[in-house]
């Protein structure tokens, strides 16, 4: 396996940062995961533009121009074999002695690349669903980011993998759902409409999420950007869950509460079938 790490190409198990890398000192760092499907990056573009915000809002400048971006992930997609994956991209501010305000002059922005093979969910779970459990959400307010920081995420996620679920769902103090450990949450009312979170500071503006959302106004599936309580979401008919590996994955229990009929919903398998067909 290859990585890419601050220009040079090197063997994946090899690969290192330094150790006073703000990154690993304070995850002061953003990142991308990309899904290649049939060799093919998903959604290039988006990803490279919520890159640009995420460094933007923390002040890391952009490290290379996003072309050149696009090619060294091309190189280590090809390098790995990766035809059905994932590309991650992760930027940190740099290396320099340990000190929390930004360094100045600002250091060379640490760039890794890796890509390595995913196979694609099998049927079975698609025709089945996934189960989630809940937790409050206990994050920062600048979810935008998509930070390196992610140990509440971890968290959710470790609580989801001990109950035998997908995902978690993050519940705020107002009973609201802002998005799950490391995807976005949607609801289908009781009258078919798609329902999902507006974009704000509380959760990250999925690439996925805005792609369903594009897919299901061009097919004229109802949507609603709305907040939703967590109460809402368990009376709904359908939910699922969407993200760059998960796409959107049907959710048919909730905690110990089941969701519509108990099985993948006709809208979110609809939405499905429109994002897989639009990425070929
Ligand atoms: N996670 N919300 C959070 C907190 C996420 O971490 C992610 C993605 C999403 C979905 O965004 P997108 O559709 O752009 O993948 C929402 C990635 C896949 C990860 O951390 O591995």
């Amino acid at each position: 396996r290859l990585a890419y790490v601050n220009g040079q190409y090197t063997r994946h198990a090899e690969s290192l940062v330094h150790i006073e890398d703000r990154g690993y000192q304070f995850a002061d760092g953003v990142y991308e995961v990309i899904a290649i499907r049939h060799g093919v990056p998903v959604d290039m573009a988006a990803h490279l533009r919520r890159l640009e915000h995420s460094l933007g809002e923390i002040d890391i400048p952009m490290p290379m121009t996003p072309k050149a971006m696009v090619m060294v992930m091309r190189r280590v997609v090809r390098a790995n074999r990766v035809w059905d994956g994932i590309v991650y991209l992760q930027v940190n501010r740099g290396v320099a002695p340990r000190s929390h305000p930004f360094p100045n002059p600002a250091p060379e922005p640490s760039v890794v690349i890796t890509a390595r093979p995913l196979p694609p969910t099998p049927a079975a779970v698609l025709e089945k669903g996934v189960t989630v459990v809940t937790t409050p959400d206990i994050r920062w307010l600048r979810r935008d980011i998509k930070s390196v920081a992610l140990l509440p995420n971890c968290m959710a996620k470790e609580k989801a993998a001990r109950a035998g679920a997908f995902e978690c769902w993050q519940v705020e103090d107002d009973g609201t759902i802002s998005e799950a450990a490391a995807s976005n949450v949607w609801i289908v009312d009781q009258a078919g409409r798609a329902i999902t979170r507006p974009l704000s500071n509380r959760i990250l503006a999925g690439i996925t999420r805005l792609k369903l959302l594009e897919l299901a106004r061009g097919e004229g599936i109802e949507v609603e950007e709305r907040i939703f309580t967590l109460k809402e979401a368990l009376a709904a008919r359908e939910a699922f869950v969407s993200g760059t590996t998960a796409f959107a994955m049907p959710v048919v229990k909730v905690d110990e509460a089941v969701i519509g009929d108990g099985r993948p919903g006709a809208v979110t398998r609809r939405l499905r079938e429109l994002y897989e067909g639009m990425i070929g």
